[in-house]
């Protein structure tokens, strides 16, 4: 557990922007250098042992316009020993070196060799890398909608180890269309990154190293099913606070923890109105008054404090009515509604905000059904799979490029998991509840009310989707533009390391290979 420490007294800080090495006719070009480093994470805990890009965390903000090639070279500088503990009892970790990484930026419409793909890992200096090592210079085209993506981290079977331990930051992409909604903007526009940690008394992070109730013979250290922090940082840290003005902000919420979800509120009683999701803006505004934020989605709210001149208001996370009084993590960040007006605010909510293209009336070359299982390893463990397959068994999914599957998701576990698929962004079409025990005993699908459409704020684009337990949700994407390997996986990031992540692939009938 936490040492006790108190909310609200630290100022939110704002990821710093990260300024290109060069700007030249091939693109924008970056370097980003992952290291170890110490940061002050709350007023009362000593600096943090820390890994992060440019030794900042959360890693610098990259920001790039619609059609503007982005090229980063992502180097490793890391110790060759991990601060965490790295279980080596699967995916042949133990013929690995401990420390690896490779960075995937969320959400993105990037070649196969750009992706981060888990087995593309590069160790300090590039010494050694993994079987599917691609280069050393990523290339980001950002020929997608303007949105807000996230780089993080992907590296095989360590990927909540080197997260947890600070490889996330923001990307930004926009566009002309956005810019001329006159959406909050400037300092008026900020980024929200929430995580969940818990602190040694020394301000040490802390990770379990088994699971809460190791059983005999288990591995130490070992994996566990999930992880929650008893402390909430937004933006590298601790329950902070943010001095406002009575005018409306713009907060790109995203949820970078490994396991928790978050039911967000505010407790004024206020809406939040939302503007866009992962795959950027919504077809129309939705008034929100609360909304769940599942690892690794993105949420785009405007927060109008204009009639709350000199009161304070916190977002906060609904726990519901069983929570456990001592748990602290139903706060997130408290707004001060406490600065002078420094200018008009001419900013607008627009009622209709982009076009977004339905789908639905595309030829369907495929569905594929798909079940999300739980069952046990050798130790005993939780062993959390996609479709009963392992990450290492041959590739099952492989559409065609440029045609449109419906994936049907059945959750057969009793958790809900945000499936994330690399490259695209799909349309959720709707969740349809089933009777799971009936189910597990004799595999009948009974389904126990009608299927339900999105939510209102799940209109738009989206990478990730909670998939709820005992229902199927089912998704329509289009696999387009590139051809060649990705991935898909569970986001809860003991999950997508053991094992619920799987490759695919796309098929080029046109390209032999
Ligand atoms: Cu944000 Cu494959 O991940
Ligand atoms: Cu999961």
């Amino acid at each position: 557990m936490s040492p006790k420490l108190e909310k609200f007294v630290d100022p939110l800080q704002i990821m710093k922007t990260l300024n290109p090495k060069e700007i030249g006719r091939g693109g924008t070009y970056y370097e980003v250098r992952m290291q170890e480093f110490q940061q002050k994470l709350h007023r009362d805990l000593p600096p943090t042992r820390l890994w992060g890009y440019n030794s900042q965390y959360p890693g610098p903000t990259i920001e790039a316009k619609q059609g503007e090639v982005v090229k980063v070279k992502w180097k490793n500088n890391l110790p060759d020993k991990h601060f965490l503990p790295v279980d080596k009892t699967f995916h042949h970790l133990e013929h690995m070196p401990e420390v690896r990484t490779v960075t995937h930026l969320h959400g993105s419409e990037t070649r196969p060799d750009s992706d981060g793909y888990p087995d593309a890992w590069f160790t300090n200096n590039f010494k050694e890398v993994g079987e599917a090592f691609t280069r050393k210079v990523y290339e980001y085209p950002n020929n997608q909608r303007g949105a807000t993506l996230w780089y993080h981290d992907h590296a095989m079977g360590i990927t909540r180890l080197n997260v947890y331990a600070g490889l996330a930051g923001m990307y930004i992409i926009r566009d002309e269309q956005e810019k001329s909604l006159k959406l909050p903007s400037g300092s008026f526009e900020i980024p929200l990154l929430i995580q969940d940690r818990t602190f040694n008394d020394d301000g040490s992070l802390f990770y379990p190293s088994q699971p809460d109730n190791p059983t005999e013979g288990l591995p130490n250290p070992s994996i566990r099913p999930f992880f929650l922090g008893d402390t909430i940082l937004v933006n590298g840290k601790v329950w902070p606070f943010l001095e406002v003005e009575p005018r409306k902000y713009r907060f790109r919420i995203l949820n970078g923890s490994n396991t928790r979800g978050y039911q967000m509120e505010l407790d004024s009683g206020q809406s939040f109105y939302q503007i866009g999701s992962d795959g950027g803006l919504l077809p129309k505004t939705v008034m929100m008054d609360s909304i769940l934020i599942e690892p690794a989605e993105r949420m785009d709210v405007i927060v109008d404090f204009s009639q709350y001149e000199g009161k304070t208001i916190t977002l906060k996370n609904n726990l519901g009515p069983d929570a456990d009084p001592a748990d602290q993590t139903d706060d997130i960040l408290q707004f001060r509604v406490n600065q002078p007006l420094s200018s008009q605010d001419n900013s607008h909510i627009p009622n209709r905000l982009s076009y977004v293209p339905s789908l639905k009336h595309n030829n369907i070359a495929a569905i594929r059904n798909l079940k999300l299982v739980s069952t046990t390893d050798q130790y005993s463990r939780t062993l959390l799979l996609l479709d009963n397959k392992m990450w290492m068994d041959p590739v099952t999914e492989k559409p065609r490029l440029d045609t449109t599957e419906i994936w049907s998701l059945m959750n057969l576990t009793n958790v809900t998991h945000p499936i994330h698929i690399h490259l695209i962004q799909f349309q959720i079409l709707d969740r349809r509840p089933f009777d799971l025990d009936r189910y597990n005993e004799d595999r009948t699908i009974i389904f126990t009310g009608p299927a339900q459409p999105p939510k209102p704020n799940e209109y738009g684009w989206k990478d990730t989707v909670a998939v709820p337990p005992g229902e199927i949700t089912r998704l329509i994407m289009r696999f387009s533009p590139y051809s060649g390997s990705y991935v898909w996986h569970c986001h809860v990031l003991e999950h997508e390391d053991y094992d619920m992540m799987r490759p695919y692939m796309i098929i080029d009938p046109h390209k032999e290979d």
